[in-house]
This record gives structure tokens, sequence and C-alpha cells, in this order.
């Protein structure tokens, strides 16, 4: 154990503590970080008077500028609106036929009807509007219920076998399973699948031609190119809602299906059906 020596006139004043013999000396704080140190404290007492702070049980304490994140972007939203007006006007007085050749317009609706899908549609058809088994891919040719303008915004108003619109899309494939026999629909298959090039069974196809004139030929037409009056796809171009293969389409012919889509007549204005119409319609697909 060292001993703590002796103070001597002019030593460094210090704290009085020592331990092991080492001193904490006691210097002043420098002037001026002291004085930048008062500072902060003077900013946050006024920063807290002004803007929302002190936590409360339900809140916070709002602070007298009133400031308030929320209300800003409610604020924005507004304006936001009323600059759109004009152009959510258009978009609904303007024939469908129109709106294309506006540049203007065409191009709000577009950018308006992105936003749209982003948020409404793309759960089922896809962010990129690809689609998925049993949910139509918008970006190419076919169409199920017809690709002009007009009727996509029909079928986007009111929806597809839905119980929400009168006007709804409808039509219903029976479940061929109560109605053929097991070898005739294995027949239809291989006919169904030699439209598009993919029979393994050139018999079976020939008899199943038979098959699909007594029973498919009224929805999905004599050369099976479909019907977009019923909602009958083409069945000749090998792009599938359901799938191509043996299995699939089996299972298809055998239970049916009923693809529903929601109508939005009520949760969107007529502006943005309009405008995600408009969207679909030009994502290469629109007729
Ligand atoms: C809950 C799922 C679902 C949502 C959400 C949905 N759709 Fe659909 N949509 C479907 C289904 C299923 C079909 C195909 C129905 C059928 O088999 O005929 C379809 C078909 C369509 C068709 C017809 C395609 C054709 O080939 O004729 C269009 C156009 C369409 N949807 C656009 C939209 C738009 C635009 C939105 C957003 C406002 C949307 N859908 C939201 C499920 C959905
Ligand atoms: C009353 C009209 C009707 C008749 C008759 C009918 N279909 Fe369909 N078919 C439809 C409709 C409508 C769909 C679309 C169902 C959906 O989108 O949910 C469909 C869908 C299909 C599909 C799915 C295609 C795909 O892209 O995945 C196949 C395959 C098919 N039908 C084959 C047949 C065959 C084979 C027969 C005869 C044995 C037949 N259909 C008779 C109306 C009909």
């Amino acid at each position: 154990m060292s001993k703590t020596p002796e103070k001597q006139p002019g030593d460094p004043k210090t704290t009085g503590h020592s331990w092991d013999g080492i001193e904490e000396f006691d210097n002043p704080m420098p002037r001026w970080w002291l004085w930048t140190f008062y500072a902060t404290i003077v900013w946050g007492v006024i920063y807290t008077i002004l803007y929302p702070a002190w936590p409360l049980v339900q809140s916070a304490t709002a602070g007298v500028l009133g400031w308030s994140t929320r209300a800003n972007v409610q604020q924005e939203i507004v304006e936001f609106e009323e600059r759109n007006a004009p152009l959510n006007a258009a978009l609904v007085a303007t024939p469908l036929e129109d709106i294309s050749k506006d540049p203007n317009l065409q191009q709000y609706a577009v950018n308006a009807g992105g936003a749209v899908f982003r948020t409404w549609c793309a759960q089922c058809h896809g962010s990129g509007a690809q689609g998925a088994k049993g949910f139509p891919n918008l970006l190419d040719d076919a169409w199920l219920w017809g690709g002009t303008l007009e009727d996509i915004v029909h079928t986007v108003a009111h929806g597809i076998r839905n119980e929400e619109s009168d006007e709804a899309r409808y039509s219903e494939m029976p479940a061929f399973g109560e109605i053929l026999e097991p070898e005739e629909i294995s027949q239809v298959v291989q006919y169904v699948m030699s439209l598009s090039g993919a029979q393994t069974d050139d018999a079976a196809a020939q008899a199943g031609k038979v098959v699909f004139e007594d029973n498919c030929a009224a929805c999905h037409g004599e050369d099976g190119k479909g019907d977009v009056t019923q909602g009958a796809p083409n069945l000749t171009d090998a792009i599938w809602l359901y799938g191509g293969d043996e299995k699939t389409l089996t299972e298809t012919v055998t239970y049916s299906r009923f693809g529903v889509m929601p109508a939005w007549q009520n949760r969107l204005t007529e502006a943005q059906i309009r405008a995600v119409s408009a969207y679909v319609h030009q994502l290469g697909g629109g007729q």
C-alpha cells in the first residue's frame, strides 16, 4: 500500500477522493462546454413546449404549435384530391373510347389506375398482373369476358359470379363427373389437349371430338376457341387458367370450376374503376 503524499502549496486542487494513491483533480469544466450544455437544456424546454413531447396515458402533450404528422398527411391528401378533382371529373365525363385520345387524361388514368391495382387487385392477380392458378393473367391478349375498355369496366364494376351485383358476369360449367362416363371424360380431355397440340393418345382424342361437340361446343365453340359472352375460355391457345396437363384437365371437366371476383362498384369510385380499367387495358392485351 502506497501512502498518499503530503499536500504541497501550489498542488492542483483535488476533490479529496483518493483510491490506492490515485486522486481526482477538481478542475472547472471548460466554459464553452458549460454554455453549450446550458443551451441544450434551454432548447429542450422550449422544444417540449412547442412540439408534442411528454407522454400521457392516451397520447402526449400536444405542444402550443399544434404540429402533428397525422394532420399534415391529412392536409396533403386533401390538397392532392383537390388537385386531382378536375381530372377525376374528366375521367368520368369522357366517353371510354376517347380517354386514350387525350394523352394527359390517359397518363393520369394509367398512373392512378396502377395505384388502385396495387392496392385492390394485386392480391389475386399478382403485383405485375401476371395472375396465378384460377386468377387470370391480365397481361396477355386472352380474355375470358372481353378485352375492350368497355368490357373491362363492366367486369371490374360488377365482378364475376358474385352475389353482390345483379349485373355480375355469370356462367356455370356443369360438373361432367355427373354427366359423362369416366372413359368419355378421359377422351374429351385428350381432345382438349389436342387442340393446343399436346395430346398423347390419338384414338382417344378422335373419340373425344364427338364428346366435345355434344357437350362442350355450346359454350367453348365448335372450334374450341371459347366465347367471351359466357366467359368460356379459349381451349386452343395453350393459355390455361387452371392448367393444361391431363390431371388438371380431368379435374376441371369432372368437378368444373367457378371463379369468383368481387364487384368493385361499391368499393371504388367511378373514376377509380375507369382508371384501373384503363391501366389493365394498356398492360398489353387490351382490344
Ligand atoms: C378475390 C380475388 C380477386 C380480386 C381482389 C380481383 N380479381 Fe379480378 N378476377 C378474379 C378471378 C377469380 C377472375 C376470373 C373469374 C373467371 O374465372 O371468370 C378475375 C377476372 C378479372 C378480369 C377478367 C379477365 C378476362 O380475361 O376477361 C379482369 C379484367 C379483372 N379480374 C380485373 C380486376 C381488377 C381491375 C381488380 C381490382 C380492382 C380485380 N380484378 C380484383 C379474382 C379477383
Ligand atoms: C355451360 C357452358 C360450358 C360448358 C357446357 C362447358 N364449359 Fe368448360 N368452361 C366454361 C366456363 C364458364 C369456364 C370457366 C370457369 C371459370 O373461369 O371458373 C370453363 C372452363 C373450362 C376449362 C378450364 C380452362 C382453363 O384455362 O383452365 C376447361 C378445360 C373446360 N372448360 C373444358 C370443358 C369441356 C371439356 C367441356 C365439355 C365436356 C366443357 N368445358 C363444357 C363453360 C362451359
